[in-house]
């Protein structure tokens, strides 16, 4: 059982000695992380609160993978934090195609905002301070992909919301949707981290809208795709 207080960070999951060795295995078997998210990740473990709700080197690389993979013109996602996640995303965007970052926390800018426009793929990220519940919904653009990394309580509330502004054939990356092993845990959660993503995979498990599949990797990840009127 973690800390409550665990619960809150995201990529959290604790390993086990013998999952730590496979975890160092893999990573000296993908792609390395670039210096500049090695600086990223060190100065977010030094500077911020909560440093454990950043993607690391795994995470980054299987997000950039998917941007190669899918080739999205437009992307969305919900909750920048330090800019780790965003600017693995951004790195693997095509030509003239772009990522739109949203962090509801204004305190959050002077960190983040430095870090994205610094790096080299500045001028594919535009980087948004405010409630992405807010502010997607007015926005002229229909996305390819988004990564859902908010607030869990809301997860329902991005999926709907993500759902209007997707493309037929576009597809929805949500993070921590085991967490940490909560969802199968007995009696129902009281707390509302875990019954706002058990909620929101219980929707998704049932909208005939999309093909959902869940990747049992570190803390979960749901891979979404929204049919099209040929599926
Ligand atoms: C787990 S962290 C994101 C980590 C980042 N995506 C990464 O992987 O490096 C979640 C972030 O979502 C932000 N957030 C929560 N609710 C939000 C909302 N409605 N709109 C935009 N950001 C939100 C939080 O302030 C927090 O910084």
């Amino acid at each position: 059982m973690t800390d409550p207080a665990d619960r809150e960070t995201g990529k959290h999951t604790s390993l086990s000695s013998a999952d730590s060795l496979l975890e160092n295995y893999i990573l000296r078997h993908i792609e390395p992380e670039s210096d500049y998210l090695k600086a990223l990740y060190r100065a977010t473990h030094i500077k911020l609160l909560r440093p454990r709700m950043a993607s690391g080197h795994l995470q980054g690389r299987m997000l950039k993978m998917f941007v190669r993979m899918i080739q999205p013109r437009e992307v969305l996602e919900i909750g920048t934090y330090s800019g780790y996640s965003a600017l693995c995303l951004a790195e693997a965007l095509p030509d003239n195609a772009m990522l739109h970052t949203f962090e509801i926390n204004d305190e959050q800018e002077d960190f983040t905002r430095p870090w994205l426009e610094q790096s080299p793929y500045a001028d594919k990220i535009r980087f948004y301070i405010g409630d992405a519940l807010k502010l997607v919904p007015g926005m002229d653009v229909q996305f390819d992909l988004a990564f859902i990394d908010g607030d869990k309580r809301r997860y329902t509330d991005y999926y709907e919301m993500v759902m209007e502004k997707l493309k037929p054939g576009g597809y929805i990356l949500a993070d921590n949707t085991l967490w940490d092993g909560h969802v199968v845990e007995q009696p129902y959660p009281t707390d509302a981290q875990t019954a706002g993503i058990m909620h929101f995979n219980d929707r998704v498990a049932t909208d005939g809208r999309v093909e959902t599949v869940i990747l049992p990797l570190r803390d979960g990840l749901t891979v979404i795709r929204k049919k099209t009127v040929n599926d």
